[in-house]
């Protein structure tokens, strides 16, 4: 058993209280390998952001579990060398059992998700109660979901969202002891969150506008559970700027739609306080790639478009906590 204390991590109550008070958000950067990490640890260190870096099951075996604590560790260690005091939270995303969210805890994870929304309510409560008295056991903080996202979902996939049903958070934060919710109010996972036929086109740009997040949901959520930590799953903006880049560059991405990011500036500002993020990521480390293998084919050293994706990844990451959560300069 290895406790994330060890490893310099801390877990999201205090910071969650924080984002709370101040009326921003933490974001949750998903990452699979070195570049990704360094990027997020970097862009959140220059922007002096707290930051939760986030490893789904998927990526949890891509990366072996192993190399993950110790990628962890050496990056708090790497923050501090660089004179980087932001709290760093480890976070296991979209776990979907109970031995899988044990098993992180004990290889030094300060934060799970168990995520029973696929499952009947009752179901969802028996398994988020299980994995949190075992966390809380480790001072480990736990996000449930309730409600479905539309789109991929790790290994699972759910075809149409359903809406969180504000008449039941009370009851489920109360038996399960969850410290976070995830809610569902219209995000969706990966880059196509939206079919062209729902949006609107901007006359001005072209750009494709999705219908609007359900904010009224929200604010149903919030007076049932005044001052409860909400989570915003799905939250990338798939920015025009990358989805070109990409295209132009040999790649195909047809009406990639994400979410504009003044929703998720109010979001950030609501008891939303933690945002999630992985498309937005791996659109710019795709963009960054793509063009260097389009303007120099002879390049066949890694590190020469490894780098410059990482670059990409960390200005992406500085921008979205100044700009859009508001996580800048709160660390
Ligand atoms: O919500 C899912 C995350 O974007 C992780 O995706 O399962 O492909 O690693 P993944
Ligand atoms: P995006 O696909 O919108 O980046 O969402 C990521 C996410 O919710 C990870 O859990
Ligand atoms: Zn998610």
């Amino acid at each position: 058993m290895v406790s994330y204390k060890d490893l310099g991590l801390s877990n999201t109550r205090d910071m969650f209280k924080k984002a709370m008070e101040g009326k921003y958000a933490i974001p949750a950067y998903n990452f699979n390998n070195m570049e990704q990490l360094q990027a997020i640890i970097n862009g959140c260190g220059k922007s002096k952001s707290p930051v939760i870096i986030q490893v789904s099951s998927g990526a949890r075996k891509y990366a072996n579990q192993t190399l993950l604590q110790y990628m962890a560790e050496g990056a708090v260690k790497m923050a501090r060398n660089a004179g980087y005091n932001m709290p760093v939270a480890l976070h296991l995303d979209h776990g979907d059992t109970f031995e899988l969210a044990k098993s992180c805890i004990e290889s030094g994870f300060s934060s799970v998700m168990i995520d029973g929304s696929h499952h009947a309510y009752e179901k969802n409560i028996e398994l988020t109660k299980q994995v949190v008295e075992y966390a809380h056991k480790n001072d480990v903080t736990v996000e449930g979901e309730l409600g479905v996202l539309a789109g991929i979902e790790d290994d699972v996939v759910a075809a149409k969202s359903v809406y969180t049903q504000p008449e039941q958070v009370e009851d489920f934060v109360k038996k399960t002891g969850v410290d976070s919710l995830a809610i569902s109010i219209g995000t969706s996972h990966g880059a196509y969150k939206f079919k062209p036929a729902q949006c609107t086109k901007d006359p001005k740009t072209g750009v494709l506008v999705p219908p609007p997040l359900r904010f009224d949901i929200l604010e149903e959520i919030e007076k049932r559970i005044p001052g409860f930590s909400i989570v915003l799953h799905g939250a990338s903006s798939v920015m025009p700027k990358y989805v070109d880049m990409i295209n132009q560059n040999g790649g195909k991405l047809e009406a990639a739609v994400g979410i504009p990011e003044e929703q998720l500036r109010r979001a950030a500002t609501s008891s939303v306080c933690k945002v999630n993020i992985d498309s937005d990521g791996r659109l710019a480390v795709t963009a960054a790639i793509r063009k260097t293998f389009a303007d120099k084919p002879a390049e066949f050293d890694p590190r020469k478009y490894l780098g410059p994706a990482r670059e990409e990844l960390e200005k992406l990451i500085i921008e979205k906590n100044e700009k859009v959560l508001g996580s800048a300069n709160k660390a």
